[in-house]
């Protein structure tokens, strides 16, 4: 993966002779490099277990173990690290295999110091190149993280990309992501197993506790080699942990959980760029943690929030109406009259196709079309014989008043034109404003036809009620002045079917 920042790079040097040992020491500690130096293949070996090394360098002809038996060994160890052979003129053809089976390159004895630089520096190119190549696929594996939280409100969704993402750069072997409260993932695996531990996945164990604990304190764990095994329990001889990295997903300071991720195996340590793809990815994980929880609380407040506006509203409503309905509970002439009125002008809304919202609006408008009588006295209204020219004035006053009375209401105000508008006429003779016909809103039409034809039908302190048959008549006689002929015309069919229905 990702090339390493380090400035000093570790070369290990094997040669069975002590003076090249030296030279190479000298020479390349000079130019800037760590060096160590070995005397045989067998030592080499033990040195990469120990130890990380970006470059080995290695004589060709030694005893016990040759170069090329030496790099076959690293191949099968999957140590990651560049590998150069010294040899002599007659092994050139040896030196060219062992490039087939890995090396970077050879020098050839003898040589000048300035080529083994040379060598060394053209062959740490082409690893970052190889490197390069690796990098390319962490920013496509990024993208699809970022993609996924994009697109995406379902966690599970994200956070399977996310661990995925790690998986499929096929550097660790185990991955797991630990969020011990995240109850809302039901079903969702934590962990990862590449292809060579699979096997064994039962057999691997972490201490997550301890992870946890250190975590509270540090912001990342880092445990190459032995050290690594302090964290987690393999009971098996087959797999040893080669590293190991830790990070904790935190919000606010606030520890979730953590992402780590396990390397069995000695081709893989955990550079830098490993471990900066890994915050990232944790990174992301808190992020979505918390955008998630944000967008649910808001949903919750919303929800809280309708139920609340909906009990406010209904609460208003019923208020209303039980201001509409005390109007009338006084006056046994008049009880009972508004429900009438929204009874007629629904079954008049309905009779002619009108839709749901303005069948709903107008029964409720008929119920409260003289709820501007709550401010006019009772007696005075309901007295024998006729008003007066002052008490006609005031009684006048009650579609003004219901509309002062919803105005302030949004969302009653929809019913005002039914309130204000059921005394207008149609021939303009009306009040309060002296509409006609189709100026006069819908609303106010219908239930000025209603609201006539339950009063002609009703006793009054006055008058006896009329039967219907002479209202009906009275309806027809005044269609196309008092009221929309249209109107009147649906209501004598509403009254008919009723008739046919007896
Ligand atoms: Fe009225």
């Amino acid at each position: 993966m990702v090339s390493d920042f380090k400035t000093t790079k570790k070369i290990l040097v094997v040669d069975d002779e002590a003076v090249i040992r030296d030279v190479m020491e000298d020479y390349l500690s000079s130019e800037g490099y760590e060096v160590i130096s070995v005397g045989n293949g067998n030592e080499a070996l033990l040195e990469l277990e120990e130890e990380r090394y970006d470059a080995l360098i290695s004589d060709l002809m030694m005893p016990e173990m040759s170069g090329l038996e030496l790099i076959e060994q690293i191949n099968e160890k999957e140590f990651q690290l560049v590998t150069i052979i010294m040899t002599g003129y007659g092994t050139i053809e040896t030196a060219v295999k062992a490039m087939k089976i890995g090396a970077y390159d050879y020098i050839l004895k003898p040589f000048k110091m300035e080529e083994v630089l040379q060598v060394l520096k053209r062959s740490f190119e082409i690893k970052a190149l190889k490197e390069e190549n690796i990098n390319l696929r962490e920013t496509v594996n990024l993208f699809k993280v970022s993609e996924a939280i994009a697109n995406s409100t379902d966690i599970k969704t994200i956070l399977t990309t996310i661990v995925n993402a790690l998986h499929e750069e096929k550097g660790a072997d185990y991955i797991y992501l630990y969020l011990p409260n995240l109850s809302l993932v039901p079903d969702f695996e934590f962990e990862r197993y590449s292809d060579k531990v699979k096997p064994y996945r039962d057999k691997i164990a972490l201490d997550v506790k301890k992870i946890e604990k250190i975590l509270l304190k540090k912001n990342s764990i880092l445990a190459p080699g032995r050290r690594s095994s302090q964290y987690l329990q393999v009971k098996t001889d087959k797999l040893k942990a080669v590293s190991l990295y830790a990070i904790p997903i935190k919000i606010n300071n606030l520890n979730l959980g953590f992402l780590s991720m396990i390397s069995f195996s000695n081709r893989v340590t955990f550079t830098e760029g490993y471990r900066r793809f890994l915050s990232i990815l944790a990174t992301k994980t808190a992020a979505t943690i918390e955008n998630l929880r944000l967008i649910g609380e808001l949903k919750d407040a919303n929800r809280d929030l309708t139920e609340a506006n909906k009990t406010i509203k209904e609460n208003l409503r019923q208020t209303i109406l039980g201001f509409a309905r005390a109007i009338e509970q006084n006056d046994p002439y008049t009880r009972g009259h508004s429900d009438r009125v929204a009874k007629y002008a629904k079954e008049i809304a309905v009779h002619m196709t009108f839709n749901k919202d303005f069948i709903e609006e107008i029964e409720f408008a008929g119920q409260l079309h003289d709820i501007g009588k709550i401010g006019i006295s009772h007696q005075k209204l309901n007295k024998a014989g006729k008003l007066n020219a002052p008490e006609i004035k005031m009684f006048r006053k009650h579609p003004e008043m219901g509309k002062k009375i919803l105005e302030p209401i949004p969302f009653m105000r929809h019913l005002i034109p039914g309130v204000y508008c059921h005394h207008e006429k149609y021939d303009g003779t009306g009040y309060p404003q002296g509409l006609a016909e189709e100026g006069i809103p819908l609303m106010g039409r219908i239930i000025a036809v209603a609201d006539t034809f339950d009063a002609m039908t009703s006793d009054r302190s006055y008058r006896k009620a009329l039967s219907a048959q002479v209202a009906v008549e009275e309806l027809k006689r005044n269609s196309g002045t008092q009221f929309d002929p249209e109107i009147v015309k649906a209501f004598l069919e509403v009254l008919d079917g009723k008739k046919e229905n007896k």
